[in-house]
């Protein structure tokens, strides 16, 4: 199998299943840890990741297709998505001047989030590299991955995180995010039924943020 990314927790294989496109995605051991505790992590963050990405889909986030989940729960195996991250993309995009395209995708990510949030998903690595946009069938339409840090029991703070986290992505990734993440948040405000007491939090978040900043 082809390794795709070699991540702190998991390890990433492109691979078939029943003839399509899927990637593996493995956790495996941290050696720091006592082996039977980390057996159960490991089990339940990979139980958790598969929860949250159906739970995200059945509220209609797109996401890649749950194929299988092996009986010890360590690997996840999903539909590959043909594309590239949403990073990628913007990147793409501000270098071609296709201010459109990257407000397009900006939008359809805060859409999204508020589809989770709504369905009491919160993401736990909201960055645009968690975001892929698909090539061929279905291009264009963003895709969210990589549920390893998601909370299906989410507390109404975790969404606002949740933003924060996002927002801080876009700044520190792309230049001149301010449209970027204006479009996140309306697009957030327009989808989300219950955004109001989220976007109040999320000013919280961002004054301690600040204080964080200045004060180390
Ligand atoms: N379903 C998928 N289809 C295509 N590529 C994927 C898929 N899932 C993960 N990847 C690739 O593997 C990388 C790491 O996967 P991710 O789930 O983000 O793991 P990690 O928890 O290590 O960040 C992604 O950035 C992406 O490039
Ligand atoms: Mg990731």
């Amino acid at each position: 199998m082809e390794l795709l990314s070699q991540g702190a927790e998991a390890r990433v294989f492109a691979t078939t299943f029943c003839g399509r496109p899927a990637v593996v995605k493995e956790r495996f051991r941290k050696t720091y840890r006592l082996p039977a505790l980390d057996e159960k992590l490991t089990t339940k963050r990979t139980l958790q990741e598969a929860r949250c990405m159906l739970k995200a889909r059945k509220a209609g986030v797109r996401t890649p297709c749950l194929y299988q989940l092996d009986s010890a729960n360590t690997k996840i195996t999903m539909e590959k998505v043909d594309g590239i991250t949403a990073k990628q993309f913007l990147l793409d995009c501000l270098q071609k001047g296709d201010s459109a395209a990257a407000l397009k995708v900006a939008g359809e990510i805060g859409k999204m989030v508020a589809k989770m949030h709504d369905a009491q998903v919160v993401h736990g690595d909201l960055t645009t590299s968690n975001f892929m946009v698909r090539s061929g069938p279905g291009e264009g339409d963003v895709v969210a991955i990589d549920f390893g840090l998601a909370s299906s029991k989410p507390l109404p703070e975790d969404k606002a995180v949740d933003l924060y986290v996002l927002e801080r992505a876009f700044i520190s990734t792309h230049e001149n995010a301010d449209p970027l993440v204006n479009e996140v948040m309306r697009a957030y405000k327009a989808a989300s039924r219950k955004a109001d007491a989220t976007l109040h939090k999320l000013s919280e978040v961002r004054r301690r943020g600040r204080k964080r900043e200045m004060f180390g």
